[in-house]
């Protein structure tokens, strides 16, 4: 049975690969150089932006979560940032998460979800917020079947030459 542990040094070169593959998932369509411009960011986007190294997860007002199966396999993790929406209500961001992609299809982002329900339960927060890339749609449909409703779009054009 996976479990549920706080970030540690030892799962970044996991978190990072993951992570990476979500962000250039996410980019929809892409050239390679993009594609290459964003692996070659991305250490330094959560170092700057999130205060994450690989020796410590420093986001204010985070957590990061992994989730390990068994002989400490990296199966996927879970970031979670407590934000205040514009009207100062409390809400809870999944900032990221994922499952490896050997591991998906078995129940685990379901999970990774309901652990960040408990955790705004815990914490008495009444909303939880996340992004998604609309070419996702595997995880809109999990979303959705967990009940959570699109709020707002991000709109883009790419404008040929
Ligand atoms: C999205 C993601 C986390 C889902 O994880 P998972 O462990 O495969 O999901 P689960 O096995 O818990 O499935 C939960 C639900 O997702 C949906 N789902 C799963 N596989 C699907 C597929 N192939 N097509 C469409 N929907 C699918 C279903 O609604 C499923 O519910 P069901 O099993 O009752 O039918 C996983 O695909 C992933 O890590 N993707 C890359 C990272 C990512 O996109 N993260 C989200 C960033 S916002």
């Amino acid at each position: 049975m996976p479990t549920l542990r706080p970030y540690a040094p030892k799962d970044y070169p996991h978190f990072l690969a993951l992570d990476l593959e979500t962000a250039v998932d996410a980019l929809g369509e892409s050239t390679d150089r993009e594609r290459a411009l964003l692996r070659e960011r991305w250490p330094g986007v959560l170092a700057e932006l999130h205060g994450f190294t690989q020796e410590r997860f420093g986001a204010p007002d985070a957590l990061l979560w992994v989730l390990e199966g068994e002989g400490g396999r990296y199966l996927g993790h879970l970031w979670l940032t407590e934000k205040r929406d514009p009207a100062g209500a409390r809400i809870l961001e999944v900032t990221t998460m994922g499952v490896v992609r050997e591991a998906r299809g078995e129940g685990l982002g379901r999970l990774l979800m309901q652990k960040a329900e408990s955790e705004a339960r815990v914490r008495g927060i009444q909303d939880i917020e996340l992004s998604v890339a609309g070419n996702n749609r595997r995880a809109r449909e999990l979303y959705r079947d967990l009940g959570y409703d699109t709020v707002r779009r991000t709109m883009r054009k790419r404008l040929r030459a």
